[in-house]
């Protein structure tokens, strides 16, 4: 299971002590070092990048709240001193302008919930992953003129909050592989309880892509490592003109 509260920059100074004791007369094959550096490297730096995705979520979340409580309060602020203004003016330009400055604030408030919305799904927040998930896909595949079919279990909503982020950003990113290169008609987002956990699957029949001759892509490393960080595992399934499924486990 992750370990949320585990601090890389401690594993990392750690790590350095152990090296520096071994480093000067150390007998042991240098082979064994440098795979066992490698490793230890590679642990870090994954662990470094756990870390700072909860970081950013965390920080997403404040600026969320911020966004949320002390924007959204001033933006409510005018609009009730516009409220109280507009039928104390009488001249018909005056009046217009205000009408116009109404609407700006409209959309000033508009713009603020869909950032709020962006940076902390607020459904997740008040409703759980399964509601979360379920109106996420549906709302984005109706934008994108994709159909949809969704079948996500309920027993989702006992994830821990850690890991219904994870999914849910997984599931974000994946839907919006799909809207932005898939090319897909249909799209089919299933998560079913089983034993020990869930089994997630996100498929289109779109054309698909060759998963191992892709570069290194921020998209699918993200979900690589969010997967890793809640003891999952991930397969992508994709071949070109065949369409893509992201299989993945979700231990509870
Ligand atoms: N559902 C999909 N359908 C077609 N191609 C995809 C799909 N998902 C990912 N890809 C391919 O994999 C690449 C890497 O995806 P990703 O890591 O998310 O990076 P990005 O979306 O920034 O290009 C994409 O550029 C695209 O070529
Ligand atoms: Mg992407």
């Amino acid at each position: 299971m992750p370990s949320t509260s585990w601090h890389p920059l401690h594993a990392s100074a750690k790590c350095f002590q152990v090296n520096s004791k071994q480093m000067p007369d150390t007998p042991t094959p240098s082979t064994l070092d440098s795979e066992q550096l490698g490793d230890t490297r590679a642990r870090e730096i994954s662990g470094l990048a756990t870390y700072l995705q909860g970081l950013a979520e965390k920080e997403k979340a404040e600026i969320a709240r911020m966004l949320h409580d002390e924007l959204g309060g001033l933006l409510t602020a005018a609009k009730m001193d516009l409220s109280w203004l507009q039928p104390r003016i009488q001249a018909p330009e005056l009046q217009e302008r205000l009408a116009q400055l109404g609407g700006v604030l409209d959309e000033a408030m508009d713009l603020k919930r869909r950032l709020v919305d962006d940076l902390r799904p607020s459904l997740l927040d008040h409703f759980g992953l399964p509601t979360a998930l379920r109106t996420f896909v549906d709302a984005a595949c109706a934008k994108a003129g994709l159909t949809v079919a969704i079948e996500v279990a309920d027993e989702a909503q006992t994830l821990s909050r850690e890991t219904a982020i994870a999914v849910f950003r997984i599931v974000q990113e994946g839907l919006t592989n799909i809207i932005r290169h898939g090319a897909a008609a249909h799209v089919r987002l299933t998560m079913t309880a089983e034993p020990g956990g869930f089994a997630l699957y996100l498929s289109d029949d779109g054309c698909g892509f060759e998963p191992t001759a892709t570069r290194q892509t921020f998209g699918l490393m993200g979900m690589r490592q969010r997967v890793s960080a809640f003891g999952g595992s991930l397969a992508i399934e994709s071949a070109a003109g065949s369409g893509t499924t992201l299989h993945i486990e979700v231990p509870s």
